[in-house]
C-alpha cells in the first residue's frame, strides 16, 4: 500500500524534535486512602529533568499508589500535582501520557498473539490507518535506534524473553513521547543480566534529558543506578536523600524503620538433633530460571528458623521443593537422615513434613470441598480412615470432627465448604492438620499473612507451643517483625541463597534489612557456618 513517505514517519519525527521539553514534576500533600488503609499520607515529590530518582520502599509503602496517581490511573483524595511548573489534574492515563508522564507496569499489557510492531502501534493515535505491515516494522526499528533499545518488530511477542517483553513496553511508552518514564519494580522479572542491560537503557535515557523513576525494594540496584533516592515507609516519605549521601547501611535502617517487637513466650530448651538437612540445593521457578542456587541449611529439633526475605528470593520455591511440590535439579534433602531428594508429597507426609503452603486456598485446602474433606485429605496412610481408595465414612467424620474442635474452627457441621469460612478458620484449619502430620519438621509460608491480629496471635502460639514441643519449624515470613518475633535463629534468604544468619538474641534489623535488600554485611562471612555442616 502506498502511502506518502512524509506521512508515514509523523510519530517518530515528532517524539523526535519534542526531546528537549523540560517537564520537571511536583507532587505536593498527596494523600490517598483505600479502605482501611492509607496508602499515601501528605506525600512531597519533587523529578528532576535528567535525573533518575528511585522510589525505595517494603511492599505496601505506596511507591506503586503514588505512581499510579501521577500518571492518571488514580486520582488524590488530596493534593496537587505541577508539571513544568502547571497545575494538573489528570482523568485518565491518556491525558498523562499526552503530558508527556508514562508508566511501564509491573504486570506487562502486551497482545501476546501480536508482533512487536503491532504492540508498539497498537491505540496509538499516531498510527497511520491502512498501513501495511512493512511500515510498521520500519516505524519500529527506528524507534528503537532512537532509543537504543533492540527489538526484532517481526517477532511475536510470546516469542520474546521477558527482557524483551520489557524492552517492547518501554518502547511503547517513550514512542508516545514520554519524557517522564516511570518503571515499576523492573528488575523483580528480569535476570541479573537483563537488569544490568535494562540500567544501561535508564542512565542513556536520563543522560538524553528524560528523566525515569525507579520503584524498587532492592537497596544494590537503588545505588547503583540512582541521582536521587526518595524513601516511603507506610505511607509517608522518610528520606528523601542524593546518592552520595546514602549508604546500603543508611538506607536499610530508613527502609524498615526502628520499632521494636516483644517476643513471645517460649521455654528455654536445647535445640536437639538435626532433623532437615539441605546442602547444595538447586532448583528451577516456575519460568525455567534459577529459584535456589546451592543452597545449605540445618533445622534442628525444638528449633524454628526464620527465613527472611523480599518475596520472589527463592522461599516460596525452597517450601515446595522440601515438600516434593517441586522437582531439585541438583543437590539433597534429608529428613532424620532419611534421603527425601525426588520423592513424592506423599513420600515428604510419610517423612513428618508438614507443609502451610502459601496459597492457603488453592494449594494447602481445597475451597470447593467440605471442611470434613479437607480435614482428611492428607490421610492417605490411616488403617482407620482410607483402605486403598475405600473411605470408612464414619471413621472420617469423626477424624474430622475432632480436628476441628481441636483447631476452633467455628462451623455450624463439617459439610460447609472450606470456601465459605472466614481466613482465621481456614488457617486454623490447615495448620492443626498439618501439625498433626508434621511429626518432625513444619513448613509454614507466610502462615498470618491476610489475617486479622486475633487469628495472627493464634496462629503464632501453635507453632510457638509446636515449637516448645520439639518440633522443627521453617518459618518462610516476608514480615520482618513476624520473624524477630518468632525465631530461633534467623537466616536471610536473596537471589536463592542464603546470604546472612543471625542467632535471634543478637539479630539486628537494620544489618538484616540490608541483606534482605542483597548488600552485604559482617553477617554474610557467618553464613558460611551453615555450608560447612555435613
Ligand atoms: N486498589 C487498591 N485497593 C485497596 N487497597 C490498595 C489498592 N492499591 C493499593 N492498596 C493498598 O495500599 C497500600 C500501598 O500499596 P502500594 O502502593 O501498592 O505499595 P507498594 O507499591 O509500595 O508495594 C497497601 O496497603 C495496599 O494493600
Ligand atoms: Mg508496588
Amino acid at each position: 500500500m502506498a502511502l506518502p513517505s512524509t506521512g508515514e514517519m509523523t510519530g517518530t519525527e515528532k517524539s523526535v524534535s519534542a526531546e528537549r521539553d523540560d517537564l520537571s514534576v511536583e507532587m505536593y500533600g498527596i494523600w490517598k486512602r483505600f479502605p482501611g488503609v492509607i496508602a499515601n499520607q501528605d506525600v512531597n515529590l519533587d523529578l528532576r529533568v535528567g535525573e533518575v530518582h528511585s522510589l525505595l520502599g517494603e511492599n505496601g509503602a505506596g511507591k506503586s499508589t503514588l505512581m499510579h496517581i501521577l500518571s492518571g490511573i488514580y486520582r488524590p483524595d488530596a493534593g496537587t500535582i505541577k508539571i513544568a511548573g502547571k497545575t494538573v489534574d489528570f482523568r485518565s492515563p491518556a491525558q498523562a501520557i499526552e503530558a508527556g508522564i508514562g508508566m511501564v507496569h509491573q504486570h506487562f499489557k502486551l497482545v501476546e498473539t501480536m508482533t512487536v510492531a503491532e504492540n508498539i502501534h497498537l491505540g496509538w493515535n499516531e498510527t497511520p490507518r491502512n498501513i501495511s505491515g512493512d511500515i510498521l516494522a520500519r516505524r519500529t526499528e527506528k524507534l528503537s535506534q532512537e532509543f537504543g533499545l533492540y527489538v526484532d518488530p517481526n517477532t511475536k511477542i510470546w516469542q520474546l524473553s521477558t527482557g524483551e517483553q520489557q524492552r517492547v513496553e518501554i518502547l511503547r511508552v517513550l514512542a508516545r513521547g514520554a519524557k517522564v518514564l516511570i518503571l515499576d519494580e523492573p528488575t523483580s522479572v528480569l535476570t541479573p543480566a537483563e537488569a544490568e542491560e535494562l540500567f544501561k537503557g535508564v542512565r542513556t535515557l536520563a543522560a538524553g534529558g528524560r528523566t525515569v523513576v525507579l520503584i524498587s525494594h532492592k537497596l544494590e540496584e537503588v545505588m547503583a543506578v540512582s541521582d536521587r533516592i526518595t524513601v516511603l515507609r507506610n505511607g509517608k516519605v522518610v528520606a528523601r536523600r542524593m546518592k552520595q549521601e546514602c549508604d546500603q547501611n543508611t538506607l536499610a535502617t530508613l527502609l524498615i524503620g526502628q520499632e521494636m517487637v516483644s517476643r513471645l513466650q517460649r521455654n528455654e530448651r536445647p535445640f536437639g538433633k538435626p532433623v532437615l538437612e539441605i546442602s547444595n540445593l538447586s532448583a528451577l521457578n516456575d519460568r525455567g530460571l534459577p529459584a535456589l542456587l546451592e543452597l545449605n541449611m540445618v533445622l534442628r529439633e525444638g528449633e524454628i528458623l526464620g527465613i527472611a526475605g523480599v518475596s520472589g528470593n527463592g522461599q516460596v520455591e525452597l517450601g515446595e521443593v522440601i515438600t516434593c511440590l517441586r522437582p531439585v535439579q541438583k543437590g539433597v534433602i534429608r529428613i532424620e537422615g532419611k534421603d527425601l531428594t525426588g520423592k513424592t508429597p506423599a513420600h515428604s507426609v510419610e517423612a513428618g513434613v508438614g507443609h502451610i503452603p502459601e496459597d492457603r486456598v488453592n494449594v494447602g485446602l481445597a475451597a470447593a470441598l467440605s471442611v470434613a474433606d479437607n480435614a482428611i485429605l492428607r490421610e492417605y496412610k490411616s488403617k482407620e480412615i482410607a483402605r486403598g481408595i475405600v473411605i470408612n465414612s464414619r471413621e472420617a467424620f469423626l477424624f474430622a470432627k475432632k480436628l476441628v474442635e481441636q483447631a476452633n474452627v467455628r462451623v455450624p457441621n463439617t459439610r460447609v465448604l472450606v470456601r465459605h469460612l472466614s481466613g482465621g478458620n481456614q488457617q486454623r484449619l490447615l495448620a492443626n492438620r498439618e501439625i498433626r502430620i508434621a511429626t518432625h519438621v513444619l513448613i509454614a509460608v507466610h502462615p498470618t499473612q491476610g489475617l486479622d491480629i486475633g487469628a495472627t496471635e493464634v496462629l503464632r502460639n501453635l507453632l510457638i507451643k509446636y515449637r516448645n514441643e520439639g518440633g522443627a519449624v521453617l518459618l518462610i515470613s516476608e514480615d520482618l517483625d513476624e520473624i524477630l518475633v518468632m525465631s530461633d535463629r534467623i537466616a536471610v534468604m536473596y537471589n536463592g541463597r542464603i546470604t546472612g544468619e543471625f542467632n535471634a538474641d543478637q539479630a539486628d534489623r537494620s544489618q538484616i534489612g540490608l541483606l534482605m535488600g542483597g548488600g552485604k554485611t559482617s553477617a554474610s562471612l557467618s553464613a558460611s557456618f551453615v555450608k560447612e555442616q555435613p
